[in-house]
């Protein structure tokens, strides 16, 4: 089984971007912790960035049949995009964990709605990066007996 770790606009310069936010691991860093996190429990990653709105709908759809979950940051169209929203909705029953690095309540207003959100099962914010390797071991979790 796999699962597709999807991250959206500006986490291409993660460990670059306001790392006092954000921290100082890049994206490659986040991917090889998922992928040691995922491999301890018997699942499979592909890992997905996109600063395009479309492509990461693309990325959604793409997952249908082929994966067991998805792990999306959706950056900062999770507060903008009803297309991912619709997206997410359209690839139900597929378990969703929305990670945001920071703690976006601790933020601008702007920050506090997602539209990913609704269509989530879990959403981890605020944990640093350690929110996508709590994101797999949840999903693990759902997937045990499935
Ligand atoms: C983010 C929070 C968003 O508000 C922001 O636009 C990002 C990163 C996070 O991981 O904390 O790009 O999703």
């Amino acid at each position: 089984r796999s699962l597709l770790v999807l991250n959206g606009p500006n986490l291409n310069l993660l460990g670059t971007r306001r790392p006092e936010t954000y921290g100082r691991d890049t994206l490659a860093d986040v991917e090889a912790r998922v992928r040691d996190a995922a491999a301890a429990r018997g699942l499979d990653v592909a890992f997905v960035q996109s600063n395009h709105e479309g492509a990461l709908v693309d990325a959604i759809h793409a997952a249908r049949g082929v994966r067991s979950g998805i792990i999306i940051n959706p950056g900062a169209y999770g507060h903008t995009s009803i297309a991912l929203h619709d997206a997410l909705e359209a690839v139900q029953p597929l378990p969703v964990v929305e990670v945001h690095i920071s703690n976006v309540h601790r933020r601008e207003p702007f920050r506090q709605h997602s539209y990913v959100s609704p269509q989530a099962d879990a959403v981890i914010v605020g944990a640093g990066v350690h929110g996508y390797t709590l994101a797999v071991d949840h999903l693990a979790e759902l997937l045990t007996g499935n």
